[in-house]
């Protein structure tokens, strides 16, 4: 008996979300500038904060006129130009997103996939990591950003990303952590020592900042 009930206990903390509380005791950030800032269903940026050194990515390395963090932008720019001299393509596709876009974005999956489906692939306004200036969904030479994870550009990335500052944010094992399914096209710069304890480790954020929840 004694055993089953480890084994249930055992269970519920893997499967995590359903004992992690996501969007539960929420906290408003306090750093949201530091480059290090935790974005996520338990932690949530203000309506108000826009970040205050935002730029615009060449148009070489994006599809159209996209904005990060100067240091992001920088790291980005090297990563992508290293990217293509070695023969792959990674495109900066989403990147800085305000508050109010976001909260647009995730009522259209509400609307149009329902709640379960939002909820696993889209912030809550004020929860996005978007509205950092840190995150860039990118795109590779085939298909859109959500054909990332089948391209070669992606298995390039995988190894590479760390050493521009950047680290996969959402990894396929990790939901329970991060509260977000899988998404090869996500990355989030960190910088260079952070990500590369983070990919040394194979953690998430959360585990290097050891503040899950
Ligand atoms: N897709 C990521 C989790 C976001 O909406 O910020
Ligand atoms: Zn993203």
């Amino acid at each position: 008996m004694k055993k089953y009930f480890i084994l249930i206990l055992l269970m519920l903390f893997i499967k995590g979300d359903t004992i992690m509380n996501f969007y539960e005791n929420v906290k408003q950030v306090k750093n949201p500038s530091d480059i290090l800032v935790l974005v996520n269903k338990n932690n949530r940026l203000d309506k108000s904060y826009v970040p205050y050194d935002l730029s615009n990515i060449d148009t070489k390395y994006a599809n159209e006129n996209k904005m990060v963090r100067k240091e992001a932008k920088e790291a980005f720019e090297a990563l992508s130009e290293e990217a293509a001299k070695e023969g792959y393509r990674v495109i900066a596709v989403s990147t800085y997103r305000s508050y109010d876009y976001q909260e647009n974005l995730y009522n259209y999956y509400v609307e149009t996939k329902g709640l379960a489906y939002a909820d696993a692939c889209s912030a809550r306004k004020g929860h996005s990591e978007h509205q950092t200036g840190l995150s860039i969904d990118v795109e590779g030479s085939t298909g859109t950003y959500d054909e990332f994870g089948e391209t070669k550009d992606f298995i390039w990335m995988k190894d590479h990303a760390h050493l521009y500052g950047f680290i996969l944010r959402y990894p396929e094992d990790k939901t329970y952590i991060t509260g977000f399914k899988y998404e090869p096209w996500h990355y989030r710069y960190v910088g260079k020592k952070a990500a590369k304890e983070i990919y040394d480790k194979k953690i998430t954020l959360e585990e290097y900042l050891d503040k899950i929840h």
